[in-house]
């Protein structure tokens, strides 16, 4: 029988990355302003990664902002920033303590420097812990422009890439690719987030607004992830063998 629980038996993924998608909306339902909506999901935000590397994932990878969330109307954009002006510190610094490394995926110069500031030196905190864990914010990314810039990368070095050597040119290089990516906010699409690292990734879509995204859903959607049969081309045969 198919259950909703982790349990001991289910695979959990070793990197998660999510589009954090549906806080206006959320907030709008209730008559508030977007920006309650976004304070709301940067806190399900920590929590949701607190749960999921108590779980023993690996990896997780955020979408906060993508090159065409810019566009958005300036007072959106600074309670955004203001956000991170006044919380990004504490509660990374707070969740990286166990050990994990944060990196901020995109192109920072889109962004206000006193930002860059705070998110580099954020990064620069967790540079000591070797653990193997991490978080990636990704903020002023853009998978398009990602992808532009690590190719003009090879053509002014005048080689040419392999799969590998060209992974490691994109913002997530080195790291591995996302095994799960959850989708919250009722879209069903990928709206210009890691489109070469998710080749493979199992994807999972979730009715919810990000703010009300509980730990049980990600639990559930790790569960459903469990039942999926990753054969990365091969027939079942193929993989029974291994
Ligand atoms: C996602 O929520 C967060 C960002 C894009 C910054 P939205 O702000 O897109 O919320 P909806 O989709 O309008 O509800
Ligand atoms: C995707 O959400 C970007 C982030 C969650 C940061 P959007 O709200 O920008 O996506 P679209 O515009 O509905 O595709
Ligand atoms: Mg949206």
């Amino acid at each position: 029988m198919r259950k909703n629980k982790i349990e001991r038996e289910t695979q959990i993924p070793k990197h998660i990355a999510m589009i954090m998608d549906g806080n206006g909306r959320w907030a709008k339902k209730r008559l508030l302003p977007r920006s309650v909506g976004h304070k709301y999901g940067m806190e399900r935000m920590i929590g949701l990664m607190e749960h999921a590397f108590d779980l023993g994932v690996e990896y997780m990878t955020v979408y906060a902002l993508s090159t065409e969330n810019l566009k958005r109307p300036q007072d959106e954009l600074n309670g955004l920033f203001n956000l991170i002006r006044n919380h990004f510190k504490e509660y990374m610094g707070r969740i990286c303590e166990r050990g994990i490394r944060l990196r901020i995926l995109g192109d920072v110069t889109l962004l206000p420097d006193d930002v860059v500031q705070i998110l580099r030196e954020s990064e620069a905190e967790t540079l000591k812990y070797d653990t193997g864990k991490g978080i990636n914010v990704a903020l002023g990314y853009g998978s398009r422009s990602e992808l532009v810039r690590a190719v003009n990368q090879a053509v002014e070095r005048g080689e040419k890439v392999t799969e590998e050597s060209f992974s490691n040119l994109l913002y997530t290089g080195g790291l591995p690719d996302p095994d799960l990516i959850i989708r919250t906010g009722k879209e069903v699409r990928l709206s210009n987030f890691l489109l070469y690292q998710a080749a493979y990734a199992e994807l999972y879509f979730s009715d919810k607004m990000f703010p009300e995204f509980s730990d049980k859903e990600l639990d559930k959607a790790i569960v459903e992830y469990s039942y999926r049969t990753r054969r990365f081309g091969k027939t079942d045969e193929q993989l029974k063998k291994h």
